[in-house]
């Protein structure tokens, strides 16, 4: 007997939570439609009371996807509800996730609340919630740590209140598998209309078990839905890796006897689309989307996979979409087939200017390498000069000279709100003069806590593409360039991270304070 686990991702909301991992309402939109070919049941697209820009990335989510649900995080309160369903409405399919803490540790000392409050609070929020949604989950923050008699009491209540999805947050990554699943099966028993709600699971990884904790929650507890993220993106050592938990299931179907309807091929595209927007490098090592992840280096492997794959491969490169990274355009490809491209990688250029403006890039970069891959277009309409993100600083033009034993020297020219800027700056490096002539003008104040450089394709005509971490008072942001010039790409990634620190701040849903 098979049955269905729903696959809930995250990545825009619980993923988007990492320090220095925000994205732009376009940005979050490209995800969502390679989240949507994915299969993923539904895309958690954000918590839309946390800004203005937060709350139209939601509503712009909700009116483009058709095929997966989306849903949007609400603290348990009328106001974060209302600004929810307003965000949500537009939806073919949509669901309102309302949550509260309900540890010992998180009501005294965070909520300072009393557990009868908390109980109210949280029946009110879901009977609220349904009077405008049919589809409404309700989460007990820091869950696992929470008293089993107590949480019993909450999840009846919100079950008997309309709640359809519950789902066991164990928020610090404190579980552990064994334990994790018993706590699920033992609510499930002793809640009396625990089968009135699909139970689900959302595990972080401090300790290195989300993975193995949600698959327990599944196996040992019945949950149905996993709560995840591509790559396992999420604050301090992340969430659930969506890849890891889909194959898992796949693979040992035997043992799980489960299905998802995720497109397992998609899912090496969806890793480096959402590692290019966000800058976070997915490791060579990590199961499934690492670069090393099908590579058989040693001798007696390759012997091994050359007579008979299953020795050494448990599941195949192009089962997970390794070869979906192909050429796909060139130097000759026109406007109408570079357009189509982007038109299949879901990606929307919002004016006929701005697919001119990446048309033109698109040639240039024809220019410098003969193919051309999805993921140097991706690169490519990442860019600062196509995205519409409003941008205080612009790059004009940059030029460096460095050789051995001359100190480098960076000349730049930056645009300003319209008025261009002359600079020019000598460093350690041609990276760090650039550097230091752009700050000469920009005058930032920020920390640089990385710099970092991957090529987006491979072979060395590749882009390089560039990321660059920056914190100021508090705020940490990402900024990511990509150019065959890793010192221009160097550039672009300094500047997009200037422009984001420019933006408005942003709630944390579950601190209630600005991100850092
Ligand atoms: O980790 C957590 O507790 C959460 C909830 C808001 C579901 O992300
Ligand atoms: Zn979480």
């Amino acid at each position: 007997m098979t049955d269905r686990l729903i696959i809930f991702d995250t990545t825009l909301r619980d993923g988007e939570q990492s320090p220095g991992a925000s994205m732009t309402k376009e940005e979050k939109l490209r995800i969502a439609k390679q989240l949507e070919r994915l299969r993923v049941d539904v895309i958690e697209a954000g918590f839309p009371a946390a800004s203005n820009g937060d709350f139209e990335a939601v509503r712009a989510i909700a009116g483009a996807i058709k095929d997966s649900t989306v849903a949007g995080l609400c603290r348990a309160n009328d106001r974060d509800i209302s600004r929810g369903v307003e965000a949500l409405r537009g939806a073919k399919r949509w669901r309102i996730h309302t949550f509260i803490a309900t540890s010992p540790l998180h009501m005294e000392k965070k909520l300072r609340m009393t557990p009868e409050q908390v109980l109210e609070q949280a029946k009110l929020a879901v009977r609220f919630a349904r009077q405008h949604c049919d589809d409404v989950e309700f989460s007990p923050e820091d869950g696992s740590r929470s008293e089993i008699d107590f949480l019993c009491r909450v999840l009846e209540a919100v079950i008997a209140e309309g709640a359809r999805t519950i789902n066991i947050a164990d928020t610090v990554g404190y579980a552990v598998p064994q334990q994790y699943g018993e706590f699920i099966r033992t609510l499930r028993e002793r809640i009396p209309n625990s089968d009135r709600a699909v139970w689900s699971v959302h595990c972080h990884n401090d300790l290195g078990m989300a993975v193995a904790n949600s698959l327990a929650g599944v196996k040992v507890g019945g949950a149905r839905q996993v709560e995840c993220t591509i790559n396992g993106l999420g604050e301090r050592a992340g969430n659930t890796s969506l890849e890891e938990v889909v194959m898992a299931v796949k693979t040992r179907k035997d043992f799980f006897g489960l299905e998802t309807r995720i497109d397992t091929t998609q899912i090496v595209p969806a890793s480096r689309l959402v590692s290019q927007i966000t800058g976070f490098v997915v490791q060579p090592n990590k199961a499934v989307v690492g670069a090393n992840a099908f590579a058989h280096a040693s001798g007696i492997h390759q012997d091994g996979v050359l007579k008979a794959r299953q020795t050494y491969e448990i599941m195949t490169a192009e089962d997970v979409g390794w070869s979906a990274n192909k050429i796909v355009l060139g130097k000759l490809s026109g406007r109408n087939a570079f357009k189509q491209r982007l038109k299949e990688l879901g990606i929307e250029l919002d004016s006929e200017e701005a697919v001119n403006v990446a048309f033109q890039k698109f040639k240039d970069l024809a220019d410098k390498k003969s193919e051309i891959f999805d993921e140097d277009l991706h690169a490519l309409v990442s860019d600062e000069a196509v995205s519409s993100a409003p941008e205080h600083w612009k790059l004009v033009t940059m030029h460096q000279a460095s050789g051995m034993g001359e100190r480098p020297h960076a000349e730049v020219v930056l645009a300003e709100g319209g008025a261009e800027r002359r600079t020019a700056a000598d460093g350690d490096g041609p990276v760090d003069a650039t550097f230091k002539a752009i700050e000469r003008v920009a005058k930032s104040g920020t920390e640089l806590l990385l710099y970092s450089v991957n090529a987006v394709t491979h072979g060395t005509e590749s882009q390089g593409e560039v990321t660059v971490r920056l914190a100021k008072a508090g705020r940490i942001v990402n900024g990511v360039g990509a150019d065959t010039d890793i010192i221009v790409a160097s550039a672009k990634a300094y500047i997009n991270a200037l422009n984001k620190l420019h933006g408005s701040e942003r709630l944390h849903p579950q601190t209630s304070q600005p991100t850092p």
